[in-house]
């Protein structure tokens, strides 16, 4: 017996697919024109084999700009292992902040190890907010790469990427913007961002674990060389040459994980019908009365009060561990983390090194804060 199955297929297009990641990023609600950013000096000069740029010219998101891979990490290790092995030279600097996810930081360190360039760290204020000056005073025409979580994940702040990447592009630095932490809290248009690179884990919008994409700019991804090799990468192979599929296909060796971004493009729709008016407003308003409620709590240090934040409450309490309090917390059917949230950077600048850390998301309610803010206050307070 035989089934017309013609109705499914189009949900398994692959072009669906990227196109619905592309349109995550390139909210149609964000600024009209972007400005062209400028011709990246690190590719101004030229590869062997490869032509030098000519000419940048801005665009969208458009589908063939999305590459698939595993997540933020595997993005990030292909930025610094492409652009970072091929384009960086010795005192070259590659500008991070004090916030970032190891995801950020480790690969830039093998990227610098072995090309001799330098990492210069951004410092942020006792609020866990960016020092911008001490970020221009870094920038300068050994600047090559700045790198930038979008939203720290372990103590909320939100970052002015755009006025960081318009500084870093005076400077003709390339930009990669970690949106792990914002993909799923409020609307991303990398135009007007003006970045080069942009990344995201699926994971973090309710999609699978195991997919996330890698935006990278159309005229970057030509002159990038290619990451793995394998199948699905190529044109022709024989034993004497090989030459490269047109991007994005050249980033993506190997069989695709084709299920996982059917699951995440039913998360993207998901999230995208719900609308960002209605998810800016919940989270807000369940961060503000989040913030409310754990500062009644006697002798609770909350960690990061950033003016602009997505919905993390980073805390510490003298009495407890934060793992003791994680541990109790799970035991009352409340989940948070409580260790190093992989940004241990970011809490050694308060002198910490673990923090207990509810986040906030569209399915919480204030409801769940007052069991939290309860447990909290009663773990606080008991001997
Ligand atoms: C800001 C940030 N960057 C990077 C990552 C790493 O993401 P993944 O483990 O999905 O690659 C995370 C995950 O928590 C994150 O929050």
């Amino acid at each position: 017996m035989t089934h017309d199955l013609s109705a499914v297929t189009p949900d398994f297009a692959e072009a669906d697919i990227r196109s619905i990641a592309a349109k995550l990023l390139q909210d149609a609600t964000a600024a009209a024109q972007p400005t062209m950013p400028d011709i990246p000096q690190p590719l101004a000069r030229p590869l062997s084999g490869i032509p030098p740029l000519s000419a940048v010219t801005a665009q969208a998101a458009s589908p063939s700009e999305i590459i698939f891979l595993r997540g933020t990490t595997e993005a990030i290790n292909l930025v610094a292992q492409t652009v970072g092995r091929c384009f960086l030279r010795p005192g070259d600097e590659i500008i991070l902040t004090v916030l970032e996810h190891h995801a950020n930081i480790v690969p830039w360190q093998m990227a610098a190890r072995e090309t001799g360039a330098v990492i210069r760290v951004v410092p942020v204020d006792e609020r866990g907010e960016i020092q911008l000056d001490a970020f221009e005073s870094l920038l300068g025409p050994r600047t090559k790469l700045v790198s930038l979580t979008h939203a720290s994940n372990s103590l909320g702040t939100i970052l002015p990427v755009e006025q960081m990447t318009a500084a870093a592009k005076r400077h003709g630095a390339l930009v990669l913007i970690d949106g792990a932490q914002t993909v799923s809290h409020m609307p991303v248009n990398v135009q007007s961002i003006g970045c080069d690179f942009f990344v995201f884990s699926g994971h973090k919008i309710f999609a699978p674990t195991g997919i996330g994409a890698l935006y990278a700019r159309r005229e970057l991804q030509q002159v990038m060389p290619p990451w793995q090799g394998g199948g699905n990468m190529i044109r022709t192979v024989t034993f004497e040459e090989t030459t490269w599929s047109e991007p994005p296909a050249k980033f993506e060796a190997g069989t695709p994980s084709v299920a996982d971004a059917v699951g995440l493009q039913a998360a993207i729709e998901y999230l995208l019908a719900l609308g960002w008016p209605a998810i800016l407003r919940h989270e807000h308003e369940l961060l503000e009365y989040g913030t409310a409620r754990l500062l009644e709590v006697p002798r609770l240090r909350l960690i990061g009060q950033a003016r602009n934040k997505v919905g993390v409450l980073s805390f510490v309490l003298p009495n407890r561990t934060p793992e003791e309090i994680g541990r109790l917390l799970d035991r009352e059917g409340i989940a948070v983390r409580a260790g190093h949230h992989c940004a241990q950077p970011s809490l050694r600048r308060f002198g910490l090194d673990a923090t207990v850390r509810p986040s906030l998301a569209i399915y919480n309610t204030t409801s769940d804060i007052d069991r939290l803010a309860d447990a909290v206050h009663h773990i606080a307070t008991s001997h």
